[in-house]
């Protein structure tokens, strides 16, 4: 061993010794505070207080480093002019390595992130987007559409510590060679950008203009084919871009995973009386005014709901926080109008974000849980079947799998799914024609997978110590 080794050695262990370990808070008792007037605006009772207050510490204590309002790389470069921008799919803004060591990525994997114009459902809008990759020469490309992690600018999933999808989608894609090109969709992460929530045509623009722009920009790394795949929201998303592959076909496309994929939206809804719908339909309708001229959120939400909605915008609080103001007392202090779901803008939303009953390019593999509470499974099933009675010739692969919820079909199904993704690679030829199976847990299920909507009794958590 050379001489210097050993001194580093020493070093590093006389280091160790002296180095005071600090504690880890794995709470979240928040140090964030509501003024009086955010409480009585928004008319929070004290427990709602509370709940809200320690919601969005515990989001906050999920950014890799600074929040994402606060971080300069989501701001459009000056020269720029945001009324005048260049087409979709050019790059903006580039970070080729990503610091990781405030993310909570798999040690193999590495990040680059950059900023592109995608196309809003009638224009332009300014996503930021990742593209997260292994250490391999030429990557095959999977577009990854995520899951809901909020409705407000801070809410970008290339912000946070575990990239919001973790070990569900994002990692295992990446620690298995592929190039997983995952936008934050518009609204999230740039400022100033509306998210029109829910609107997966939109979103499905963002994918598409986001695989563009990296296969520009790396053009040596990334192959030309490339997957498209999504859960829950991103499932719908999923959806929607295998039918805009079918009208605006983009050269390189190998077929769409979809799993748990919200098909038609208000159907779901209406089916799960639970109070979470109040945070759906309400952040559908804080976005909807971005694509539908003449909405207002007032249509849809009463003036409570829309002072919660501006005080979430206000504080940039996502999901957890959205839940506390939007979902939560839905009885006592009703959300959302009665009749909401009956105005010519709720018609208007269904028609347009509709998948199923619509041709697509295939192939496509539909997973879904029996036991989904949100994207339910006789929805689905209903839009499988749909499709398939219209377009017979459907490349449309549908997997059950029983006694599964939302979230965790991506690991009851991953084997499947990852299979899938390798045969559309290995140009695996798929028959024409729609196939439906039920799989079943063959010892039963552990509670934690058929409980609940996402289920996860452990996150990934930051490790401060190195071991
Ligand atoms: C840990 O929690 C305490 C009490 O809420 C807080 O004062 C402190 O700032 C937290 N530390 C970190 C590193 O978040
Ligand atoms: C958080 O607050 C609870 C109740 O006030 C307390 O028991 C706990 O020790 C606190 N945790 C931290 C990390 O400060
Ligand atoms: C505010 O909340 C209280 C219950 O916490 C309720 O009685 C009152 O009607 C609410 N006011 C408005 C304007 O929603
Ligand atoms: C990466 O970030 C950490 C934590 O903020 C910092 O200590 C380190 O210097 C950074 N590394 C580089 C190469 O910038
Ligand atoms: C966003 O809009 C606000 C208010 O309209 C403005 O003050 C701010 O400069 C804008 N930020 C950026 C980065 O464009
Ligand atoms: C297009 O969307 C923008 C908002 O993003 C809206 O202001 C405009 O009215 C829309 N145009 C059409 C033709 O719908
Ligand atoms: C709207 O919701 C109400 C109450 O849940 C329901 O009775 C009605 O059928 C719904 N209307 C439509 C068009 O779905
Ligand atoms: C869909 O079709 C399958 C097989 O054709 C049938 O068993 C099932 O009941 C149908 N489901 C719905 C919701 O229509
Ligand atoms: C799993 O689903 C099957 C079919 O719906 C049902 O008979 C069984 O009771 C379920 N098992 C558990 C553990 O939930």
């Amino acid at each position: 061993m050379p001489s210097s080794w050993k001194s580093l050695l020493v070093c590093l262990l006389s280091g160790r010794a002296t180095l005071a370990l600090q504690s880890q808070n794995d709470t979240f008792n928040s140090t964030f505070r509501l003024t009086a007037q955010q409480i009585s605006t928004a008319n929070l009772s004290a427990a709602t207080t509370h709940n809200v207050e320690v919601a969005l510490q515990y989001e906050r204590s999920n950014n890799a480093g600074s929040l994402v309002q606060n971080e300069p790389f989501y701001i459009v470069p000056d020269h720029y002019n945001l009324n005048d921008l260049p087409p979709p799919g050019t790059i903006l803004k580039v970070e080729a390595h990503t610091n990781l060591t405030l993310y909570t990525i798999p040690n193999s994997l590495s990040l680059s992130r950059f900023l592109y114009v995608s196309e809003s459902y009638n224009g332009t809008s300014l996503p930021a987007s990742l593209r997260l990759h292994p250490l391999a020469p030429l990557y095959p490309v999977v577009a990854l559409a995520h899951g809901t992690s909020g409705q407000t600018q801070a809410c970008a999933p290339s912000g946070l510590r575990n990239l919001w999808d973790h070990f569900n989608e994002p990692f295992p894609l990446a620690l298995q060679g592929y190039a997983v090109v995952t936008p934050d969709y518009a609204g999230l992460g740039v400022p100033n950008v509306t998210s029109p929530y829910f609107v997966f045509p939109a979103q499905a623009n963002d994918l598409f203009h986001a695989v563009a722009a990296a296969q520009s920009e790396w053009p040596s790394l990334l192959s030309r084919e490339f997957v498209v795949a999504g859960q829950s929201q991103g499932g719908g998303v999923a959806w929607a871009a295998a039918q805009r592959q079918y009208s605006r076909p983009v050269k390189g496309y190998l077929g769409t995973m979809a799993a748990s994929p919200f098909t038609d939206a208000l159907a779901a809804i209406a089916a799960d009386s639970g109070i979470e719908n109040n945070g759906r339909v309400s952040g559908i309708a804080q976005g909807l005014a971005s694509v539908l001229p003449g909405f207002q959120m007032s249509d849809w939400l009463t003036t409570l709901g829309v002072a919660r909605w501006n005080l979430i915008h206000e504080i940039h609080g996502c999901g957890t926080t959205s839940g506390q103001l939007a979902a939560a007392e839905s009885g006592a202090l009703p959300i959302l109008k009665e009749g909401w779901n009956e105005t010519w803008s709720a018609d208007w939303f269904r028609k347009a974000t509709m998948n199923g009953g619509k041709p697509f390019a295939g192939p496509m593999l539909v997973i879904q849980g029996t036991e989904d509470g949100n994207a339910n499974e006789p929805t689905t099933s209903r839009s499988i079947n749909q499709t398939c009675e219209l377009f017979p010739e459907s490349q449309l692969q549908y997997i059950r799998f029983e006694n599964i919820t939302h979230v965790p079909v991506l690991l009851a199904g991953q084997h499947t799914w990852l299979g899938w993704n390798h045969d559309r690679f290995a140009g695996v030829a798929v028959p024409e024609g729609c196939t439906q199976q039920t799989l079943s847990p063959p010892r039963g299920i552990n509670g934690a997978a058929s409980a609940g909507w996402s289920s996860a009794t452990w996150f990934v958590e930051y490790n401060l110590y190195g071991i």
